[in-house]
């Protein structure tokens, strides 16, 4: 199992202030967008009444759930005029960036966010950024900048070089750059993790949701160290062959994949050793 692997701080905070307003609202519960890029978590919240809606328009009342991706404040303002109550379950790292993005467009800076311009929590930051946000994903977007002095944070799921490249890249045009690095050190963790047991199995299974981003970006750092690599979203998908022949596996989970899930596939994957392994064993045992 790798060292750091499965829930990471802000998707649990948000699992369970869900789940506490499931048992404490009266009314109806929806959390805007999937709460978690968990089917079975999705399925599970679905069972105790609480519906995913993709807009505000889609309800005139009850509760609703911001998740750890966070929202513009243009949310909050549009909840409040229909009466929506709001649970702001915003994981506070995504929280801080947004608070500097707000801070920095207050003082007139433009705000750079290196980040995927397509990713929600990416969304909810440029809305805190007051008109002035620019999204930035690489270095190499960076050319003629028009300010002496710019404001910069970063989607907290982005790799430290990459945000790094982008601040080096406005310092060489000679911007000053006021840079927060708002990046968690949850995902840098899980993927060091990852990789370094990937280089010290023969084959790796990587749980969680099939739209996760950071389960499929695990997935390409220990498919990239060499070591075949499966991505499984349940116990069910493992395939007896995987394993034939393997001495050791190794696991690990991206930040949306709750435990229950992540022990049912360390059962199978050793049931599967005992069905494979063993039965390969008992014959060289026989042969001798
Ligand atoms: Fe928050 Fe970091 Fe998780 S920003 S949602 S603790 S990956």
């Amino acid at each position: 199992m790798a060292g750091k692997a499965g829930f990471c701080y802000g998707v649990k905070r948000a699992i369970e202030m869900t789940l506490a307003a499931a048992a404490e609202e009266k009314g109806p519960i929806y959390t805007l967008g999937p709460l978690i890029h968990n089917p079975r978590v999705v399925q599970d919240l679905a069972q105790k009444g609480i519906k995913e809606i993709n807009s505000l328009d889609q309800v005139d009342g009850g509760t609703v759930i911001i998740r750890s991706h966070g929202v513009s404040p243009e949310v909050f303002r549009q909840a409040a005029d229909k009466g929506i109550k709001i649970i702001d379950a915003t994981c506070p790292f995504v929280g801080r960036a947004q608070k500097f993005a707000r801070e920095m467009a207050e003082k007139g800076l433009p705000v750079y966010i290196v980040g995927d311009p397509g990713h929600p929590e990416v969304q909810g930051i440029l809305g805190w950024s007051g008109g002035k946000g620019i999204v930035i994903e690489n270095a190499d977007q960076i050319s003629q900048v028009d300010h002496s002095k710019v404001g910069l944070v970063a989607q907290t799921t982005q790799p430290v070089a990459n945000y790094q490249g982008v601040v080096e890249a406005l310092k060489q045009q000679g911007v000053e750059v006021d840079a927060r690095n708002t990046i968690c050190l949850a995902t840098g963790e899980r993927q060091r993790a990852a990789l370094e047991l990937a280089k010290q199995v023969d084959v790796m299974v990587v749980v969680g949701g099939r739209e996760s981003a950071n389960t499929k970006k695990l997935a390409k750092i220990c498919r990239e160290s060499g070591t075949p690599t499966y991505h499984v979203e349940s116990a069910a998908e493992l395939q007896e062959e995987w394993f034939r022949g393997v001495k050791t596996a190794g696991l690990t989970a991206g930040a949306s994949t709750p435990d229950a899930i992540i022990e049912e596939v360390k059962r199978r994957m050793k049931e599967l050793d005992q069905m494979t392994n063993g039965e390969e064993e008992m014959k060289d045992a026989m042969e001798v």
